[in-house]
């Protein structure tokens, strides 16, 4: 028996033929909220789409709750219980809010959760994905993702472009996911204050190395380490 929920081991991973990732090890515990910051182009989205099965990985394991995944397809990896949020904000334009929740139903999970998270979708619930605001997109790809009942929920840039009331009220529905103690979950952010506020402990990403690893408290009491890798400070992060 193991707690861990990934165990990532020494992976080199890319596009074709170049290395995006070289040498990356880190687990996730059950129940542990990870953030992983770092600046742009550093390989953070690769990251998560490398955990996916979305890059070409070269060589290093994936273990999803103690199960080797690197051989499965990316749609076997969401079943095993991976459930990720990209970057792009994948919801379907033409279809409902409804529609695009009903899509992401697994199991035993009811619409009924994603409305009391996103009480805002429920007040869309028949406008189109596509009509839907900046803000709103992301609750509806984030909320579908967690239709899927992951046991390990992957998100890329989640704030990326949205107002700060907004940042806050998804920061917000991340914390009570997480305070269950039952979701594991993966941030990737560039709102550094926030992720690192958020998280248990932290990764740093630099030229698709890890350089930094430790816990939140650790850089909050340390913000030097940040300014050297990342190039912010804690407060101006935000
Ligand atoms: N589809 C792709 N094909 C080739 N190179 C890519 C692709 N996506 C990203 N890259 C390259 O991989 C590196 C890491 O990118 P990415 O993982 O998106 O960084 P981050 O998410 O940290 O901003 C960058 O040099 C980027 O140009
Ligand atoms: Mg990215």
């Amino acid at each position: 028996m193991t707690d861990l929920a990934l165990k990532i081991d020494n992976i080199i991973a890319g596009y074709g033929d170049t290395i995006v990732l070289n040498g990356i090890s880190f687990d996730v515990h059950k129940g542990e909220r990870l953030a992983i910051i770092g600046r742009n182009g550093v390989g953070k989205t690769t990251l998560l789409a490398t955990i996916m099965g979305l890059t070409n990985l070269h060589s290093g394991s994936i273990e999803l709750n103690a199960k080797p995944i690197i051989n499965l397809p990316t749609h076997m990896r969401a079943k095993e219980g991976l459930g990720s949020a990209p970057q792009t904000r994948d919801i379907f334009p033409s279809l409902s809010v409804e529609e695009n929740l009903i899509s992401g139903i697994r199991g035993d999970a009811s619409l009924e959760e994603a409305y009391e998270l996103f009480p805002r979708l429920k007040e869309r619930r028949s406008n189109g994905g596509g009509t839907l605001s900046g803000g709103e997109q992301q609750m509806l790809a984030i909320a579908r993702t967690l239709l899927g009942k992951p046991d390990v929920l992957l998100l890329d840039e989640p704030l990326e472009g949205l107002a700060p009331v907004i940042c806050e009220m998804l920061m917000d529905v991340f914390e009570q996911i997480a305070k269950t103690g039952s979701q594991t979950v993966v941030l990737v952010e560039q709102h550094t204050g926030l992720a690192v506020e958020f998280a248990d402990r932290v990764i740093i990403l630099d030229g698709g190395e890890i350089v930094h690893a430790g816990s939140s408290q650790e850089l909050i009491e340390n913000p030097g380490v940040l300014e050297r890798h990342v190039g912010v400070g804690l407060m101006e992060a935000n």
